[in-house]
């Protein structure tokens, strides 16, 4: 496995080994039972293995190239797990600046489906009259308001844009093997399909064709990123202590700091092209551990720019909160800072430094800053951004994810709460079936 580590605030904070170490025996117990998979949710336990079934990767490819000459949009249309995962390893390695380069040899991923905004998708439907495009519709259930809707308007855009036939050409649908509205019309329609497992969730589904379909046509080598997991894999599953898997440290940290009165985690970076990291992030931890009146609540900051918006509150604001760095070691590009004969912005002294020895130095000024003041540290250093490394950190979170889980106590496959703003939602919309609930709403 390549350069992964891992830093705990113990020393920062006066954590004895002794401490930790109660700790760190919770999470070898929860990862035990994540393994022998006799716990809760273990029916949706497939993500374990994903990154040794590479047995998808083919078709995603020859999907992506097919994609890829006829496309100049794809558009993903999916909302929580079925799009997070694609937009944050996308995002990661491709800047959101990507929209206005027109030197780009490969579709530019756009999403709908993860909204209900009307003005997004008028002007979304504007766009797609000009572009040449391609859908890649995904939902596991294939039930979802938001997406279906979303692709009922889409599908009849591309419908009227280039025929029935070759729209159905244009259309790939993820979906349940069997079952749901999205499984019905792919089958009907005879759309290209692909397969969601049954014990995959839909936030630990990146690694399926969910994540790789849009991955592999936004020109991103899914070998890697399987690679990448593939390794972290290897490192959690294998029989070493506590101190050899970086999961581990990272569950048993994050549950000590939790029942010390943080309750609240940040995952930070200085780079913006993480965001989407974070998101997934959020939505992998959040939808995994917030039950029970419980659960570390997730929450995300990108440096420096939030520096200057939300750093007052993380120095000096309640102290409820630690932080999750991603530190990269190196940029994939350079940029120096020019000579500037009269120097009038006073940044002389800067001249050809990086923009990466600058924003490291922000960096580590932040860290120090935060850590005096209280704000425990937790450091993931990766050497670089690349699909390999954007593999490990994926697989890294979703096991400490299902470890940390199972170390509070909770199911951390299920997701019964998201439920019920749905079912309001149809009772107020008049869906049949919901007439007593819309009563009931009425009422109050
Ligand atoms: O993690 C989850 O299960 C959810 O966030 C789902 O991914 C999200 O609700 C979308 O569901 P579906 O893929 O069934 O449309």
């Amino acid at each position: 496995m390549q350069d992964f580590e891992i830093i705990l605030p113990k020393k920062d904070f006066g954590i004895t080994e002794k401490e930790f170490d109660m700790w760190a025996d919770k999470a070898m117990d929860a990862r035990r039972t994540l393994l022998r998979g006799d716990g809760k949710g273990n029916d949706f336990l497939g993500w374990l293995d994903l990154p040794a079934a590479t047995g998808t990767i083919e078709s995603m490819k020859t999907a992506a190239q097919c994609i890829k000459s006829s496309s100049q949009l794809l558009v993903v249309v999916g909302i929580g797990g079925s799009y997070l995962g694609a937009r944050a390893v996308i995002e990661a390695m491709q800047s959101e600046l990507q929209c206005l380069d027109n030197t780009r040899e490969t579709p530019l991923v756009i999403y709908a489906g993860h909204t209900l905004s009307e003005d997004y998708y008028v002007q979304l439907l504007k766009i797609l009259d000009i572009y040449d495009y391609s859908v890649a519709v995904i939902s596991k259930s294939g039930t979802t308001t938001e997406p279906a809707i979303a692709f009922r308007l889409i599908k009849s855009h591309l419908e009227k844009k280039y025929g029935k036939s070759e729209a159905r050409e244009r259309i790939f649908a993820i979906t349940d093997a069997k079952k749901g509205a999205l499984h019905d019309i792919a089958e009907m329609e005879g759309y290209c399909s692909y397969v969601i497992p049954d014990d995959v969730g839909g936030r630990f589904s990146v690694l399926t064709p969910v994540g790789l379909l849009p991955i592999a046509a936004a020109g991103l080598d899914i070998e890697q990123l399987m690679a990448g997991a593939a390794a972290m894999r290897d490192v959690c599953l294998s029989d070493g202590s506590v101190g050899e898997n970086p999961a581990l440290l990272y569950a048993a940290m994050r549950n000590m700091l939790y029942a010390s009165g943080k309750k609240i985690e940040m995952l930070v970076n200085f780079l913006p092209s993480l965001r989407y990291i974070s998101e997934w992030w959020k939505q992998l931890f959040g939808e995994s551990e917030g039950k029970e009146n419980k659960g570390i609540l997730p929450h995300s900051l990108s440096f420096t720019t939030d520096l200057h918006s939300m750093g007052q509150y993380v120095q000096q604001g309640e102290r409820h909160i630690f932080e999750t760095l991603i530190s990269v070691g190196k940029s994939r590009s350079h940029v120096e800072i020019p000579a500037d004969d009269r120097d009038l912005d006073k940044l002389n002294y800067l001249i050809s430094k990086s923009l990466t020895q600058v924003n490291h130095c922000a960096e580590l000024g932040t860290v120090i800053a935060h850590k005096n003041g209280g704000v425990p540290i937790i450091e993931i250093r990766i050497p670089e951004i690349s699909e390999y490394t954007i593999g490990q950190l994926i697989y890294f979170f979703e096991f400490a994810c299902g470890v940390s889980g199972y170390m509070l106590g909770v199911n951390p496959f299920d997701q019964p709460g998201v439920e019920a703003y749905k079912k309001n939602m149809f009772a107020l919309l008049g869906k049949p079936g919901f007439e007593d609930l819309r009563e009931n709403l009425i009422s109050k």
